[in-house]
């Protein structure tokens, strides 16, 4: 499956052949070579509980691929959180520079809502554009975004953190959940159970990458490893400490699991993911 993302990923985007040849450059770099793919993955696997395995889920599955590497591409820029390293890489403002960097990440977003426009119609194909929209926005991701600029420095409650967490690195995941459900049509208890599953897992993703910029080695993360505690950033570990982090992490995961018991063994996939999220090293 992350070859099957990879392979629609590197068809949707332009070609480095074609001008304007830099900016097309940089946007390959951001995507391609590189990433967990885990929110395409998301969107099979959701679309996969409802029986859905085909060429519908590509489009959703790119989309929220290509909003994520922009994502990355504007929150490595040094007037955000200013990082030289990126899946192992130099990040992309490295390579071609601040402004072709800030170029290719607003192309990517661009293209992520082309995409989802040029699908096949059906009943919940506006749907999922406004799913889009509202998870890369001001509700959303970069909210949350903004939330996190903000904070720099300050010493945050709990449910202020868990908020920023929700939309800056939440709701991307939730969104991916649920464009692979509204493609497999889902009906609206199945969407809630998924909501319930997304958000879960949402939260978890992004406090075991608060966890790895404690505990990783940048070498294995494949970013600069003590970058949070370097930039004053407000984080489970800085505000609970590793160990209720951790068993944070678990409740989280146990709520993810427990929201798609109704969906049975179609589900696997997404409980194989929320278990991946938790654990994983990189
Ligand atoms: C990193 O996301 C940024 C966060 C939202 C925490 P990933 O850990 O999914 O990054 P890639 O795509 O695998 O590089
Ligand atoms: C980034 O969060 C979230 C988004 C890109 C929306 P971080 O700043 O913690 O991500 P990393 O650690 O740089 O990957
Ligand atoms: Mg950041
Ligand atoms: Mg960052
Ligand atoms: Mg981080």
């Amino acid at each position: 499956m992350i070859r099957r993302a990879d392979q629609a990923l590197a068809q949707a985007l332009p070609s480095e052949q074609l001008p304007p040849e830099p900016l097309h450059r940089a946007m390959r770099y951001a995507v391609l070579g590189g990433g967990k793919r885990l929110r395409p993955l998301l969107v099979y696997a959701a679309g996969a509980a409802l029986g859905e395995h085909g060429p519908a889920l590509d489009p959703p599955a790119c989309a929220v691929e290509l909003i994520h590497a922009y994502s990355l591409v504007h929150d490595d820029l040094p007037a955000m959180d200013d990082d030289a390293l990126r899946r192992g890489r130099p990040t992309c403002h490295i390579v071609f520079g601040e402004a072709m960097a800030i170029l290719a990440g607003d192309a990517l977003q661009a293209l992520a809502f082309e995409l989802l426009a040029n699908a096949p119609i059906h009943t919940n194909s506006l749907d999922m554009l406004r799913v889009l929209g509202r998870a890369c926005g001001a509700e959303g991701m970069a909210g949350g975004q903004a939330l996190d600029l903000a904070a720099v420095g300050r010493k945050l409650e709990l449910h202020e953190l868990e908020h920023m967490h929700a939309c800056k690195t939440g709701a991307l995941i939730r969104a991916s959940v649920r464009l692979g459900a509204l493609a497999a049509g889902a009906d609206a208890t199945t969407l809630d159970a998924l909501e319930r599953y997304a958000h879960a897992v949402g939260l978890a993703f992004q406090v075991r990458d608060d966890i790895l910029d404690v505990e990783g080695e940048s070498a294995v993360i494949g970013k600069t490893a003590g970058k949070d505690a370097a930039a004053d950033k407000p984080t489970f570990p800085s505000i609970i400490g590793l160990g209720a982090s951790r068993a944070r992490l678990d409740e989280l995961i146990c709520d993810a699991l427990v929201a798609i018991e109704p969906l049975g063994d179609r589900a696997a996939l997404l409980a194989e993911l929320a278990r991946y999220a938790a654990a994983r090293h990189h």
